[in-house]
C-alpha cells in the first residue's frame, strides 16, 4: 500500500532534528511520499531545502495567517524565487484564522490575498488553513477562480464542504477523523466526492487515536486511511489507489 502525506510539518522544530528516523518510519508503514508545508518564511525556506535533499518530499511554501503581519513586499518576492524550485507544488499553508486571532484579521485578509494572487500567476495550487472563518475564506477563494487545492483539516459544515467543492476544491482529512466526538466529520467524510479527499497528517499537530495528543509523525497515515476506508466501505488498497490519484491530480506529481 501507498499513501501520500499530504500536510507534514517535518521542518518543525519538534520534527527536523529526527527527519532520518521519521522518513524511515513513514516509508515502514507505506508513506512513500510527503508534502513538507511552510508556514513562515524560515520554515518554507526549509521546505524547499528537505524537498530538495529528499526524493520522497516535496514542498510547499507560504506565510500562516499567525504571521500574517509579516508577509510584507519583501517576503512576496522572497516565495516567488522559492516558488521556481522544480519541487514545490502548492503555496501554503495560507488562509485565515479568527480562533487564536495571532494577527489583526485585517492583515490576515491582505497576505491571504496576496499569497491567492501569487498563487494564481504561478498557476500552483494552494494549502488552506481555516479556523473560524470559513464564510470569510470561502469568499476571498471565490475572488481567485482559477485557483484549485485543498482545505487543510476540513473543520466546517456540510454547507461549507458543498461551497469548496463548487470553486473546485478538495478537503484534508487528518488524525481528527479519529477521535471519538468526530462524529460529525465522519458523516460528512462518508457523503464526500471520492475524488476530493486528501489524508494529511499534520504532524507534529493532531495526531490520530490512539496517540492523540502526544506527537505526531507521518508514520500515522494509515491510522487516518482506515478510518476513511471504514466510512466508504472500501479496502485500503482501493482508498490507496484512489486518494494516491487524487494527490498526483492536485499537485500535478508524476508517480
Ligand atoms: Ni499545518
Amino acid at each position: 500500500m501507498r499513501w501520500t502525506d499530504t500536510h507534514c510539518h517535518l521542518n518543525h522544530p519538534d520534527l527536523y532534528a529526527e527527519r532520518e528516523v521519521l522518513l524511515y518510519r513513514a516509508r515502514q508503514s507505506g508513506v512513500h511520499r510527503l508534502i513538507v508545508i511552510g508556514y513562515d518564511l524560515e520554515s518554507s525556506r526549509r521546505a524547499v531545502e528537505l524537498a530538495d535533499e529528499y526524493d520522497a518530499l516535496y514542498a510547499a511554501i507560504g506565510i500562516h495567517p499567525h504571521d500574517a503581519s509579516a508577509c510584507d513586499e519583501s517576503v512576496l518576492s522572497t516565495l516567488r524565487e522559492l516558488a521556481r524550485h522544480p519541487r514545490v507544488v502548492a503555496i501554503g499553508e495560507i488562509g485565515l484564522d479568527f480562533y487564536r486571532d495571532l494577527s489583526p484579521r485585517e492583515v490576515q485578509d491582505a497576505a491571504f490575498r496576496a499569497q491567492m494572487q501569487l498563487a494564481a500567476e504561478l498557476e500552483l495550487p494552494v494549502v488552506i488553513h481555516c479556523r473560524d472563518a470559513y464564510e470569510e475564506v470561502l469568499q476571498i477563494l471565490a475572488d481567485y477562480p482559477t485557483v484549485r487545492g485543498v482545505l487543510h483539516c476540513f473543520s466546517g459544515t456540510v454547507d461549507h464542504a458543498q461551497r469548496g467543492l463548487e470553486l473546485g476544491y478538495s478537503l484534508g482529512i487528518g488524525g481528527v477523523i479519529t477521535f471519538k466526538n468526530a462524529t460529525t466529520l465522519r458523516d460528512l467524510v462518508r457523503s464526500m466526492p471520492r475524488d476530493r479527499v486528501l489524508l494529511e497528517t499534520d504532524a507534529p499537530y493532531l495526531a490520530p487515536h490512539p496517540y492523540r495528543g502526544k506527537r505526531n509523525e507521518p508514520a500515522y497515515l494509515p491510522l487516518i486511511a482506515q478510518q476513511v476506508a471504514a466510512l466508504w466501505e472500501i479496502s485500503l488498497d482501493a482508498l490507496s489507489a484512489q486518494t494516491e490519484r487524487n494527490v498526483e491530480t492536485l499537485f500535478s506529481l508524476g508517480n
